[in-house]
């Protein structure tokens, strides 16, 4: 970038015009600018990373990967014979199929990958694509949104290059290497042997793979950058446009912005016309673009446009690039908190890695949004991708569902290599009005408290404010807070309340702003009362130690203006980290909800407080039957002003609520049934019941979504769960369950929350193993599986049975119209 801004040629030569002045021209479309998925059909198998010859290379050759141009060897080599490897489809991540050990890293989740596992660490992808003859003088490069981890690719036998970090997306030039009018190969070594966070972070390629087509003369890739200021509804839009002419001659050309509403429809154009460019020579425009009456991207109406950029020769738009944006102001106040569109926004946010049930970091999109819903119906408004650049289709939902993102780095330093990825994270990201703040680092102990962490803090920052000077920065801190980072960082990330004093630190730097980048949130087993260390999992119940629990948290961040809000630790629980516990916990149980989704009692202490909506929810389950006449802690979380508690018709008592608490009875246990009755200004106003169940007798299935799109990449997300006779969910079943599918679709994964569970997620078919059966036990009443569709259109059926109980049967309709998802 710092190349980029020396060589900023700054024209400031507006030419606005109105839609009915705007010169025809020639624009065919399809053929301007491709961009392929290449997620299917790849072959897979699993190298080695310590001895060569079973990483398929040969003792005998005479040159090995790199050697010379074009010769690679072994399974890089085009010849290679990958017939006998097992086919997959992107995204792919195999350390969730690998079985677990006691022995396996606790910090990632106790799979079988890594140093310690070096015949499972190593996969290998290839696969053959056709390039056609009339391709031949394009640009053509391949481009991967996220490998884990230390990938090397070879196109054709060519080496083309590596990427060591598993969160950077990466794009490569293949042009020179293609065979135009026939068969590629492209082989994608993949090693998995080392760690580069402290939580699971999967293996292989586990986000999408695009091929990508351009004229010589195009819009270099994330070249486009809108920023926006506002009055009121009007806007002033900069467009920074990155021209790259990789023709050997000097090319003129109109660049031109036309940007279109919601609806496609067009708003304003802009020209910049006449531009020269030398050959082999990128440089950067700017233009302004005002736009009257705009509608601004808020939480409430996340309104997006799009800004077509054509690049035009001779009366030809020889290139037409993209760029989804939305019109929105932020700005972090050192003592009024966060300013979205300079309307105040407290910041309800949750940490989350990349990782989900049954299917671990390759999670496909629709499975990205079920996850973005889920926060937002606790009322959660903001997401911290701690701590690496996310998948660009996370943020692209966030973009269209209203949910702010704090985009965070992964490695923190102030050398090339850092500031290469920093870079290009930032350049990737910068368009996504969800993006309102950036992490450049979290919780560096060996820098955060002292000088080099102020130093490189600083450094970083300088940097990166060059490539986005739009938004701040911030890191997460953990402690010394008023001697490192925490010095020079524009906005003070607080990792914990407990670690330091938040308001004497605001005191000193008062010109710091500063946000909860991480607190506690309540350590437990979703439906689990009692803690049972020995078998992985922890009570659920209310802990509030002072100032480390989620009431606590937010009470303290609720109430100072000067914190602009909070990120609890975690949305989504996670594999690995089952800290404070370790095997045979597999899991993380610091999740709102479970690694399925499925809430904890404490998503409805937030979705009380978060949220917009009447709340009433009862915390424990009511099948104590062992525990008649025994006391029994009963929790209301509620948003209503009184609650009424009544235990087989006779009230236990009203209560009156306080703003961000909750409310606890002492309830004799008798089974039966139990009302929490809700009261606003003296009225009821919402209630719920539960009831001591009968033993499960039938298999219910739920699907977020009945029609999904036949693209062999949509799923539907279908919760498993028991109920009794009378419809009730039984929380204390753990029966398995066993799935059948027909018709259009695949089952990609299966899961159910339990923290503790050894349980294989992926039943994976291969020659040994055809049409293997999915089966899964669900964990106090709940299991989840994962449905995929292929390019083929019908009915997917689902079938599951569990014994002795009613079977369940689910009909999915697989379409090619075009679903609103
Ligand atoms: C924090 C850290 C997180 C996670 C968490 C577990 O200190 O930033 O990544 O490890 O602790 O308690």
């Amino acid at each position: 970038m710092k190349a980029e801004l020396n060589l900023l040629f700054f024209i400031y030569l507006f030419i606005s015009f109105p839609v009915s002045s705007q010169k025809q021209v020639n624009e065919p479309i399809s053929t301007i600018r491709e961009h392929h998925l290449m997620d299917f059909g790849w072959k897979f198998a699993f190298g080695h990373a310590t001895d060569y010859v079973k990483d398929f290379g040969t003792s005998t050759g005479y040159f090995t990967y790199l050697a010379k141009a074009g010769y690679a060897a072994g399974a890089a080599a085009v010849q290679f014979k990958d017939s006998i490897w097992r086919e997959v489809d992107l995204p792919h991540d195999w350390a969730v199929e690998l079985p677990f050990s006691g022995a396996s890293s606790h910090s990632h989740g106790y799979k079988t990958v890594g140093w310690k596992y070096p015949e499972t660490s190593v996969g290998w992808y290839r696969k053959k694509f056709n390039i056609q003859a009339s391709d031949l003088g394009r640009k053509i490069s391949i481009q991967f949104d996220g490998i884990y981890r230390n990938s090397t690719v070879w196109v054709n036998g060519f080496y083309i290059g590596n990427e060591k970090s598993g969160y950077a997306s990466s794009e490569y030039d293949i042009t020179d290497y293609l065979n135009y009018g026939a068969e590629n190969t492209i082989a994608v070594r993949v090693d998995a042997s080392t760690e580069e966070g402290w939580y699971y972070e999967g293996a292989g390629i586990y986000r999408h793979v695009w091929l990508n087509k351009t004229d010589r003369l195009h819009v270099a890739q994330n070249g486009v950058f809108v920023t926006s200021e506002t009055k009121g509804n009007n806007a002033e839009l900069t467009v920074r446009t990155k021209v790259d002419n990789q023709y050997d001659r000097q090319s003129t050309f109109t660049i031109e912005h036309i940007l279109l509403n919601a609806n496609n429809q067009l708003v304003v154009a802009t020209k910049l016309e006449n531009i020269s460019l030398k050959g082999n020579l990128q440089n950067t425009w700017f233009q302004k673009i005002n736009v009257a009456n705009s509608t601004l991207w808020s939480l409430e109406n996340p309104y997006l446009y799009k800004l077509k950029t054509n690049i035009i020769t001779d009366g030809h738009v020889v290139d037409s690039y993209i760029t989804t944006t939305g019109i929105r102001t932020v700005r972090f106040d050192p003592d009024l908190g966060f300013f979205l569109n300079g309307k105040s926004v407290k910041i309800k946010g949750t940490n989350n890695h990349q990782d989900h049930a049954g299917v671990g970091t390759a999670i496909p999109d629709a499975l990205q949004e079920f996850r973005v819903k889920k926060l937002k119906e606790m009322g959660s408004n903001a997401i911290r991708t701690s701590h690496n650049p996310p998948t660009p289709e996370l943020l692209d939902i966030c973009d269209r569902l209203g949910m702010l993102v704090l985009d965070e780095n992964r490695l923190m330093g102030t050398n090339q290599e850092h500031f290469d990825l920093l870079e290009r994270f930032m350049v990737r990201d910068r368009n996504h009005p969800s993006v309102i703040l950036w992490s450049i680092g979290n919780e560096e102990w060996a820098i955060e408290s002292n000088e080099k962490g102020a130093r490189i803090t600083k450094t970083m920052q300088d940097f990166a404010q060059k490539i986005d000077s739009s938004r701040a920065f911030t890191v997460a801190v953990s402690g010394g807070w008023d001697h490192g980072s925490g010095t020079t960082a524009q906005v003070m990330g607080y990792n914990y309340i407990v670690q330091g004093n938040i308001d004497e630190h605001h005191k000193k730097f008062p010109w710091q702003c500063g946000i909860g980048t991480e607190e506690s949130n309540t350590i437990g087993t979703r439906g689990v009362y009692t803690d049972d260390k020995a078998n992985g999992r922890m009570a659920a119940t209310n802990r509030m130690p002072e100032n480390v629990g989620t009431e606590s948290g937010w009470k303290f961040y609720d109430e100072r203006p000067f914190l602009s809000g909070v990120f609890f630790w975690t949305g989504f629980d996670y594999r690995g980290e089952a800290n404070p516990l370790s095997w045979p916990a597999v899991n993380s149980e610091f999740g709102i909800v479970d690694l399925c989704g499925f809430p904890k009692d404490i998503f409805y202490y937030l979705q009380s407080w978060w949220g917009t909506k009447p709340v009433i929810h009862i915390m424990p389950h009511w099948n104590w039957k062992e525990r008649e006449g025994e006391n029994v802690k009963v929790t209301i979380y509620s948003n209503t002003e009184e609650v009424e508690l009544v235990l087989n018709n006779k009230s236990l008592g009203k209560k009156r609520m306080e703003k961000n608490g909750h409310l606890d009875w002492n309830v004799t246990y008798q089974p039966g049934t139990l009302v929490a009755k809700g009261f606003t200004r003296g009225k009821p106003s919402i209630s719920e019941q539960i009831a001591t169940t009968d033993v499960p007798a039938k298999v219910i299935l739920i699907s977020d979504r009945m029609v999904l799109n036949a693209d062999g990449e949509d799923v539907a997300v279908i919760t498993v769960q028991l109920e009794d006779t009378k419809n009730r969910i039984v929380p204390t079943a753990n029966n398995e369950v066993a799935f059948i599918l027909s018709g259009p679709g695949k089952i990609i994964g299966v899961g159910s929350g339990d923290p503790a569970s050894h349980d294989p997620e992926q039943f994976v078919e291969n020659s040994s193993n055809p049409g293997p059966q999915w089966k899964r036990k669900t964990f106090n009443g709940l299991a989840q599986i994962i449905v995929k569709t292929t390019t083929q259109t019908g009915n997917i059926t689902l079938t599951a049975n569990s014994d002795g109980m009613a079977p369940a049967f689910l009909s999915l309709s697989s379409t090619i119209d075009n679903i609103k998802k």
